[in-house]
């Protein structure tokens, strides 16, 4: 089955959805979604939305802390335009009915983690789901926009996938479209367009703990890459500092918040440790806190850290977080008010992916990208927290805007394109290989990729990991496309990104800590690494 829009968007997030209700006055927009609606990274997002909002704070500050976290790789012109716009994009979703937390009608800011202000907008600690649940709806209350769920993405169409006749004709790579796996009808539908914008998020299934809901596999990373798209920046995975330790997968995470509110690291002995890593001590940004964790973990061979909270009033605690409280105590049988909590870091979020300009261009022509997907370039070595749902939004509504102006103006029409071709593909029995692969990679990148790393390790990694590609291709190449086959193709392309931008950055600075290069190297290393 073929389908055309004006607009297509791949994955229902906060970038996604924003971006879908902003371009729909100018065309009909196809949401695609791997699972349900609501599946997507942003509803499991806790924390917030980090904005200059109170007059104690200013835009230069925010600026300096997000530069300061990213570690010399950050680039400005985005972050002052992340940092600016902020606020008028918060307030948006005020319009639209996001029940932000509030203290006498003004909005409650939070603190996490490398901000010298409390500036964090949440909606208690449940603030992703708070703003998917008003975008749905805003989405719904929208003729223009056609949510397809349970359809996965398999592949960008480009020149490539063009019929014979428009093939050569042009110069650069144009997307127009994507093949999607319907997953109930068991069937590769043709969405065509001449606008795409990638939202799908992030890719922390790559590793064994992850923070990520099983959806995360980096298909647009992946897909963006298998289509020519320029990728930077990929070892710079930001490990949260504390998830419950224990807790299953996805990992369950302890908000950054809850240090902000004054939880305080302790070993298990009872010992506070942040203080010999930073003068921040347990608010430092994430690099440090997870790098000094896996350190103490390390040295003292134990299995978690506690992230204390008892000194704090336990009203305020339970008012504060309701949603940690309450799964601690009816999931896992821990009342954080009286005991504490046992911590450990899990893979939460890639600062690297498709790179784009402050308009959410990617180097495909027709191809836009917003959120985790994307590398605006504002995160640099290190995510500020609570800084990327902001950049969804921001960048969402610049790469909106450009939409529409390219539809306008210059994007050439949708040539025929080919249908997917699945002839000569088999139903396979041998789908336990596709479980196995998945956890096998998993394993490969939390063993070899994880918080530190060294040139044995990622060269461990490396050959693994190619191994896995050449099994998974030529599988993928002559069965019928499965959802999990789809997603360990990504989940293998994807760490091998990791793994390859890894090996070229032979310093360590931000979340790319590795033994072998122990020093940070601004005279050869003070630039993005472009995935090759
Ligand atoms: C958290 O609540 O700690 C996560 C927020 C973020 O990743 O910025």
């Amino acid at each position: 089955m073929t389908y055309t829009f004006d607009f297509i968007v791949l994955g229902s997030g906060i970038a996604g959805l924003s971006y879908a209700l902003k371009v729909a006055p100018f065309g009909n927009v196809a949401v695609i979604t791997k699972k349900e609606r609501a599946e997507s990274n942003t509803n499991y997002a806790q924390g917030g939305v980090a904005a200059v909002m109170s007059a104690v704070d200013s835009f230069e500050l925010h600026v300096e802390d997000t530069l300061s976290t990213g570690m010399g790789l950050s680039h400005r012109d985005a972050v002052e335009v992340l940092v600016r716009e902020g606020p008028s994009r918060l307030r948006e979703l005020v319009e639209i009915g996001v029940q932000f937390t509030r203290k006498n009608g003004v909005l409650d800011l939070g603190r996490e983690g490398g901000h010298s202000v409390n500036r964090i907008v949440h909606a208690k600690d449940l603030t992703g789901r708070e703003i998917e649940r008003a975008l749905l709806q805003a989405v719904s209350e929208t003729p223009n926009i056609r949510v397809f769920e349970n359809h996965t993405a398999v592949e960008l169409i480009t020149e490539h996938h063009a019929a014979d006749a428009a093939r050569g004709r042009q110069k650069s790579i144009h997307c127009w479209g994507v093949y999607a796996l319907n997953s109930i009808e068991k069937r590769v539908d043709s969405f065509t367009s001449r606008v795409v914008l990638l939202s799908t998020g992030g890719l922390g299934q790559v590793y064994l703990h992850t923070t990520n809901p099983l959806i995360a596999t980096g298909d647009g990373v992946a897909m963006a890459y298998r289509a020519g798209a320029t990728i930077a920046n990929m070892e710079f995975i930001q490990f949260h500092p504390t998830t419950l330790f224990n807790s299953g997968s996805p990992s369950f995470l302890i908000s950054e918040a809850v240090r902000g509110f004054g939880g305080i690291l302790r070993t298990q002995d009872g010992e506070e440790f942040m203080q010999a890593y930073d003068p921040r001590k347990s608010l430092a940004p994430r690099d440090i806190v997870a790098y000094a964790i896996d350190t103490e973990l390390k040295r003292r061979g134990e299995e978690y850290v506690l992230l204390d909270l008892r000194h704090l009033p336990a009203d305020e605690v339970r008012e504060h977080f309701p949603y940690i409280e309450e799964v601690c105590r009816t999931r896992f049988k821990l009342d954080i008010t009286r005991e504490p909590i046992p911590v450990v870091p899990a893979a939460h979020y890639s600062c690297g992916g498709v790179v784009t300009d402050v308009d959410g261009r990617t180097s495909i022509l027709g191809l836009y990208a917003a959120g985790e997907v994307g590398m605006t370039g504002v995160h640099g070595a290190n995510r500020l927290a609570s800084n990327s749902l902001l950049e969804a939004l921001v960048f969402s509504d610049r790469g909106a805007r450009a939409s529409v102006e390219y539809l306008r103006s210059s994007a050439p029409p949708i040539p025929s394109v080919r249908p997917w071709d699945d002839s000569g593909t088999l139903n396979s029995e041998e789908w336990i290989l596709v479980s196995h692969n998945r956890r096998e990679i998993q394993q490969i990148m939390w063993d070899y990729v994880g918080i530190v790393r060294s040139n044995h390790r990622l060269e461990r990694a490396l050959r693994r990991v190619e191994l896995m590609r050449n099994e998974v291709e030529p599988f993928y190449k002559k069965t019928r496309v499965t959802e999990g086959l789809i997603e360990l193709r990504n989940l293998v392309q994807c760490a091998e990104l990791i793994v390859r931008c890894a090996m070229q950055r032979k310093e360590s600075r931000g979340l790319h800590v590795t033994t072998d290069y122990r020093e940070r190297d601004d005279l050869h290393f003070l630039h993005d690494t472009i995935a090759e």
